[in-house]
């Protein structure tokens, strides 16, 4: 049976336009989800928005239009930016949409049932920005953690008896040794939790923009309660005829940013412990970007649009550079020298003259006829058709652990390893005095360019693509489990070839 895989983004506020850091979160799924196609799962990829809270409420007043209109407005740019980032997400979820908040009634119901909701009133710190609660001694200098300013909030609101749930999750964390990582993200959610819980405030009678609590229209529910909920809501879970809760819940992957790691790796877990459902297999929190060394934020006025990067430099170039660049986990700073570097070097001069040196020359003194690997293969040969059979294992392992760079610093191994290989070989010069030679040496080439065309294909869809239609592979022969089809390209005819990865060249100030 075919194994499932659900992973998702967080959904994201439309208080603002979408920026780099949204695209990274939601490219680092698309790649996992198109690995996971290739590897023939049953892939959920869902992403949405987040479009609840005094936020989002506010800032439609600010825009002088309804939040109804405001967040079909904004939402649109998320789902556009996705079209543009090329992401491969079989959802789009929207919490204003109906069936999310019945699903959200329905987990409020089953923690009122469970008697882990109860009626009493708060009074403390409440940051919008961060849409989060804070007690006086969590403030730093008083502002909270972030950095964001706190309002002081007095109102009655229900309570989730989260305090109750400490030890259950502790002795969850230590069953799951993997369901958080980064490993040091682990240990301080840990020393979080182990430092005691307080019970959380879990609506609002302020403002009216967000799930009204059921059995009492005077509460709307913290939008955090609402937002994960939509992981469950997007299974179909309150829907009698297309229900695939089984299915798909719980889910395989959340992957969230480092600053919203507590709310997935505490309080959902806690949330779902007491409303008696299944906990997410994995939580991932990745690092941020800063620009060109510098923190990004809109009053330093340093945001980086991403569809402005991918018209300047290339989709693929982008998304290469954003998986590569970084230690998946670490924050990472981007920089244009660094990106310009990447494009020459990496895709323009290691991977992109390889293919487009072992095309051009089969297709002008072979007529373009793919030769055959040699039958009894030279050490060498021998060396890199080993690399080729193993590199696909060790990039699954990698990818299964979130090291997105590390995958791609197998495949360029093994590109660098070719490059060697093929200086030394020098097929070029075979031609005038070893042209069978020079036709088996193409041929372990060739192997080189589908395998690894087929791994960077999470990574870098349309280039892939591009080589693999080069090399006449046809798309039933893309899939992971043709790795091992060794010298199946033998005797196919390839037209004139074209590079995929141009140089960037910029004029200056030209
Ligand atoms: N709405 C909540 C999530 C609810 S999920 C149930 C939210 N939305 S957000 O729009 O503010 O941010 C979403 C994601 O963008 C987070 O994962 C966050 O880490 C990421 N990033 C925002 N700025 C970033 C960088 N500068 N760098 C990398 N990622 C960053 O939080």
């Amino acid at each position: 049976m075919r194994k499932k895989f659900y992973i998702t983004t967080p959904i994201y506020y439309v208080n603002d336009n979408p920026h780099i850091g949204h695209a990274y979160t939601t490219l680092a799924c698309d790649v996992l989800a198109r690995f996971k196609r290739l590897d023939e799962h049953d892939v959920m990829f869902l992403t949405g928005t987040d479009e609840h809270g005094q936020k989002v409420q506010m800032a439609a007043e600010k825009a002088g239009i309804s939040p109804k209109d405001f967040t079909n407005k904004v939402s649109k740019k998320f789902e556009s930016l996705a079209r543009k980032m090329g992401f491969s997400n079989d959802c789009f979820i929207r919490t204003t949409e109906a069936r999310h908040y019945e699903s959200c009634q329905k987990i409020w119901q089953r923690l009122m049932d469970r008697g882990n909701i109860t009626l009493s009133s708060y009074s403390g710190w409440y940051s919008v920005r961060d849409e989060a609660f804070f007690a006086e001694n969590e403030l730093v200098n008083g502002v909270a953690p972030t950095g964001a300013p706190v309002e002081w909030v007095e109102e009655p609101s229900y309570f989730f008896n989260l305090s109750k749930w400490q030890q259950p999750l502790l002795d969850f964390y230590e069953k799951h040794p993997d369901f958080v990582a980064p490993k040091s993200r682990f240990n301080e959610i840990k020393r979080f939790v182990e430092g005691g819980l307080n019970d959380l405030s879990i609506s609002r009678t302020t403002f009216d923009w967000g799930v009204p609590v059921p059995n009492d229209q005077e509460h709307v529910m913290y939008v955090w309660l609402d937002a994960l909920t939509n992981y469950i809501t997007a299974t179909n879970w309150c829907d009698m005829e297309e229900n695939q809760f089984d299915k798909w819940w719980p889910a395989d992957l959340h992957m969230v940013g480092k600053d919203i790691l507590r709310f997935h790796a505490v309080y959902w877990p806690a949330f779902l412990m007491a409303a008696e459902l299944p906990m997410p297999k994995r939580v991932f929190a990745h690092g941020w970007w800063t620009n060109e060394g510098q923190k990004i934020s809109k009053s330093l006025g340093n945001v980086i649009n991403p569809i402005a990067l991918i018209e300047e430099y290339g989709l693929d170039q982008i998304r290469y550079f954003m998986m590569r660049e970084v230690p998946f986990g670490r924050d990472g700073d981007f920089s244009k020298a660094a990106l310009i570097n990447r494009i020459n070097s990496d895709l323009a001069n290691d991977f992109g003259n390889l293919s487009q040196r072992v095309l051009s020359l089969i297709y002008k003194n072979l007529d373009g006829k793919i030769p055959s690997i040699p039958e009894e293969p030279q050490k060498e040969d021998r060396d890199l058709l080993n690399k080729l059979k193993e590199f696909p294992n060790k990039v699954r392992a990698l990818i299964n652990e979130q090291s997105f760079h590390e995958a791609l610093r197998i495949i360029w191994d093994v590109i660098a390893e070719s490059n060697r290989y093929i200086d030394k070989q020098a097929p070029w010069s075979l031609k005038k005095t070893d042209l069978n030679r020079m036709s088996e040496v193409l041929g372990i080439l060739v192997e080189v360019i589908r395998c690894v065309s087929l791994l960077t294909q999470p990574f870098m869809p349309d280039a892939s693509d591009k080589l693999l239609d080069q090399i006449k592979v046809s798309p039933e022969e893309r899939l992971f489990s043709s790795l091992t089809d060794i010298n199946s390209l033998s005797g196919r005819i390839i037209e004139k070839p074209e590079g995929v990865f141009p140089r960037y060249l910029k004029l200056k100030d030209a």
